[in-house]
């Protein structure tokens, strides 16, 4: 061969590499989740090294980290595995995604949860975490280990005689909590009539956590310079102030837990002079992986809680798992978390919903099913699917948590959130669980005895108007004196029933008196 024609075919050679490389996109490096997961509401991100078409790297939630194994990209195309011992046994799962531009879209390798497996896809930015997410991957087998209690009944507190009402941070905010967010909003409650109409809780979730000091007491972070002073200022506009936390060492976004500190922790929530706590189960999965133990892992906490001569409103939160409606009173809960995380779509929010029959009759004074805080007010839904929520909420005498900006609420919002009529309902002293009385298609008829008549919703989860109606005799009524429609303000003439059109999504919810 002449030089020249070697000269050719190495040219020949190195092009055809070229577009062969070029044709494997670069997806090497850190990619930071734009939202969090789609169970436990975490911080996800991937960090990725690439080798021709492998793939090597992590998967790591905040609490913790998980090696890719098995990584491979074909075109576009990304699958892979990870060695997933966050919770539950160690196992492997798989994952996939595929990369769009500057976007790396990916349906992470998650365990499933009890409706299922996770398979909603994620989006991926390059960046960088924030938070004590990117410093501090902790080290779980050198922290010393905490024994549990023996089960026994927690004695009650006393709190909670209705389903708490109030304002938490996360839906709305996130981690972003700040000392100026949480007295503005307490303002705000009071501003917006929501004090008077029931609201009193101003709850902090995750995100106000800074280190512990040299005594193990745990610190907040700067954004909140004097948690004692807050706590006053908020007690001053005649509301009480809320705190959130985690059995395990890190909280679902990142932050420091008590694990092996519940009763200090509890002792400085109670100085700085907190009301409720919301205990987040989170990394306490890396170390107690078996869901039985979460009774045990509850009452340590509500034991701490009842050492302290403040009384705090405990509030537990592990998705719904292991049973809690069956426990959580006996490890002294208030109220207890009944789903995954909510979100502001009707798909989320009445699938969650819609689902809580069953577990009803657990509720009653003292102790809540908890099937999240609310989404009304945060802009994905419309305000049929807003009522639908509150109706629902109000029904199943579910705490009324409201998650959205209070600072700045739409008319039609604020009609909402401080309709009495439907606050009546949820906070009906007889807490009685309420029945559906028939489903047909899209519509559901749901009906709630309350200490002066009834509630009579008629929901209608269809995407087209539903003509509905019911007879007083089918909820055992013969006559009655007045029926109110809450939506409305109205009255209207008893007659036999009630029929109407219910629009897409929505509801029409009476109040029916004998
Ligand atoms: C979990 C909880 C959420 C919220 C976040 C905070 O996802 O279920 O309600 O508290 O953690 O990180």
């Amino acid at each position: 061969m002449n030089d020249a024609l070697r000269a050719l075919l190495a040219g020949a050679v190195l092009f055809c590499t070229l577009r062969a490389h070029a044709q494997i996109p670069d997806i090497g490096g850190t990619w930071v989740a734009e939202q969090a997961t789609p169970v436990g509401g975490m911080e996800m991100v991937f960090r990725l090294k690439q080798a021709g078409v492998n793939i090597t790297g992590s998967q790591a939630l905040s609490f913790g980290t998980s090696p890719i194994v098995d990584g491979e990209l074909h075109g576009d195309q990304f699958s892979f595995s990870v060695q997933f011992d966050l919770f539950g046994p160690p196992r492997t799962l798989s994952g996939s995604g595929r990369i769009v531009g500057d976007t790396l879209l990916i349906s992470p390798a998650l365990p499933p949860t009890p409706s299922g497996p996770v398979t909603a896809a994620m989006t991926f930015k390059r960046g960088f975490p924030t938070g004590n997410f990117a410093v501090d991957p902790m080290d779980y087998r050198s922290l010393p280990t905490v024994l549990l209690p023996a089960l026994r009944a927690v004695s009650y507190n006393g709190l909670a005689k209705t389903p708490p009402m109030g304002w938490n941070s996360w839906n709305k905010f996130d981690v972003h909590v700040s000392d100026s967010l949480v007295r503005e909003m307490a303002d705000a409650m009071v501003a917006s009539g929501m004090k008077a109409a029931g609201y009193s809780y101003i709850n902090i979730d995750d995100g106000w956590q800074g280190a512990r000091n040299a005594h193990g007491v745990l610190e907040p972070n700067a954004k909140f310079p004097d948690m004692r002073a807050l706590a006053r200022y908020v007690h001053a506009r005649g509301l009480k102030l809320g705190l959130y936390a985690s059995p395990g060492p890190r909280s679902c976004a990142g932050y420091e837990g008590s694990y092996g500190h519940e009763d200090i922790d509890a002792r400085t929530w109670a100085a700085w002079g907190i009301d409720y706590l919301k205990y987040d189960w989170c990394s306490a999965g890396r170390i107690w992986r078996e869901d039985s133990d979460m009774r045990a892992v509850y009452q340590r906490m509500g034991e701490a809680l009842h050492r302290v001569t403040r009384r705090l409103v405990f509030s537990i939160c592990q998705y719904g798992r292991a049973s809690v409606a069956e426990w959580a009173p006996l490890a002294g809960g208030n109220l207890w978390r009944t789903s995954d995380d909510i979100k502001d779509s009707w798909e989320r929010m009445s699938a969650i919903g819609f689902s809580q029959g069953p577990l009803a009759r657990f509720a009653g004074p003292g102790h809540w099913n908890d099937p999240d805080m609310l989404e009304v007010g945060n802009g994905r839904m419309s305000n049929d699917e807003y009522r639908t929520h509150f109706s629902l909420w109000a029904l199943l005498a579910a705490p009324l948590i409201a998650g959205n900006d209070l600072r700045d609420m739409a008319p039609a919002i604020k009609d909402i959130l401080l309709n009495r009529e439907v606050i009546a309902v949820d906070q009906d002293p007889l807490a009685r669980p309420p029945e559906r009385l028939s489903a047909s298609g899209d519509t559901e008829i749901w009906v709630r005895t309350l200490r002066k008549g009834w509630a009579v919703a008629l929901f209608n989860r269809g995407t087209a108007a539903a003509d509905m109606s019911v007879k007083w005799a089918d909820i055992g009524v013969a006559a009655p004196r007045t029926v109110i429609d809450v939506w409305a303000h109205a009255e209207l003439s008893p007659a036999d029933g009630f029929a109407g059109t219910v629009p897409p999504h929505g509801v029409i919810m009476l109040r029916v008196e004998p």
